[in-house]
C-alpha cells in the first residue's frame, strides 16, 4: 500500500519523506490556503517545492470547473513536472477531462467521490487515482471504509487498473482498517502516519533493554 501525506506544509512533506515512507503528496485549495499560499503564482511554486521534496505523486487540484477551463488548467499544472497528477473533481465535465487527460498519458487523480457508481465513472473515464473521502462520510454517520470495500470490489470484478486512493483519512485505524480492505493508496496527515509507530509496548521493552544494558556494563569487572 502505498503512503501520500495529506498536507501543503513543506516541514510534515519533508518530515515524512525523511521518515522513508512516503510516496507521493496530496493537496486541495483548502490546504494550500491553511498554509496561506494565495494567489496562483505562488501556488504554482509551492508545487514545484513540493515536487523537490518527493520523488513522485503530487497532486494538484484544478479549480476550473468546466471542460475547457480543466483542461487548461490541468495541462498547465501537468507541465510543471512530471511528478504532477492533475486532481479533478467528480463533476460532469470533471469526467470528460479525466478520459481527455487518459488519452493524453496525463495522470489524474478523481477526487470528492463519495458513491461507488462515481468511483465507477472515474475508472471508466481512465482516472489514474480515484479519491473517496472516508473521514467526511464518517462525520454524516456514513460508513467510509464500507465505501472503499464496494469499490475494491467493483475495481476487481473488472480488473479496473484505478488505484483506490482513500482520502479524508484521519487516524491510524483507518489506514489499518485500508490495508485490510485492500486500498492501493492512503492519505493522511502526518499525525495518523506516525501514530502508526506508537505502542507502550515498545517503549516499556525498550526502557527495560536499556536498562539492563546499564546495569550489565556498571555490573562488569
Ligand atoms: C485529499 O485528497 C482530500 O482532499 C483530503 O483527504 C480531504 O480530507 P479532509 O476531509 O480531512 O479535509
Amino acid at each position: 500500500m502505498k503512503f501520500f501525506i495529506d498536507t501543503a506544509n513543506l516541514a510534515q512533506i519533508r518530515e515524512a519523506y525523511d521518515l522513508g515512507v512516503l510516496d507521493g503528496v496530496t493537496t486541495n485549495p483548502s490546504l494550500m490556503a491553511k498554509e496561506g499560499i494565495t494567489g496562483q503564482d505562488n501556488v504554482i511554486k509551492h508545487y514545484i517545492d513540493i515536487c523537490d521534496i518527493v520523488d513522485d505523486n503530487v497532486s494538484a487540484e484544478v479549480i476550473a470547473t468546466t471542460f475547457d477551463e480543466i483542461i487548461k488548467e490541468g495541462e498547465a499544472l501537468a507541465a510543471l513536472n512530471e511528478k504532477i497528477v492533475v486532481k479533478v473533481p467528480m463533476i460532469k465535465d470533471g469526467v470528460k477531462a479525466i478520459k481527455y487527460f487518459t488519452d493524453k498519458g496525463i495522470r489524474t487523480n478523481c477526487t470528492l467521490v463519495f458513491s461507488a457508481g462515481q468511483a465507477l465513472l472515474a475508472a471508466k473515464a481512465g482516472a489514474t487515482f480515484v479519491s473517496p473521502f472516508v473521514g467526511r462520510l464518517d462525520d454524516i454517520s456514513t460508513d467510509g471504509l464500507a465505501l472503499i470495500e464496494d469499490i475494491r470490489l467493483i475495481y476487481d470484478n473488472y480488473g479496473y487498473e484505478t488505484q483506490i486512493l482513500a482520502a479524508s483519512v484521519r487516524h491510524p485505524m483507518h489506514i489499518l482498517e485500508c490495508a485490510k480492505i485492500g486500498a492501493d493508496v492512503i492519505t493522511a496527515p502526518l499525525s495518523a502516519i506516525t501514530a502508526l509507530l506508537k505502542h507502550p509496548l515498545t517503549d516499556s521493552g525498550l526502557a527495560q533493554f536499556l536498562a539492563d544494558h546499564a546495569k550489565a556494563a556498571a555490573a562488569k569487572p
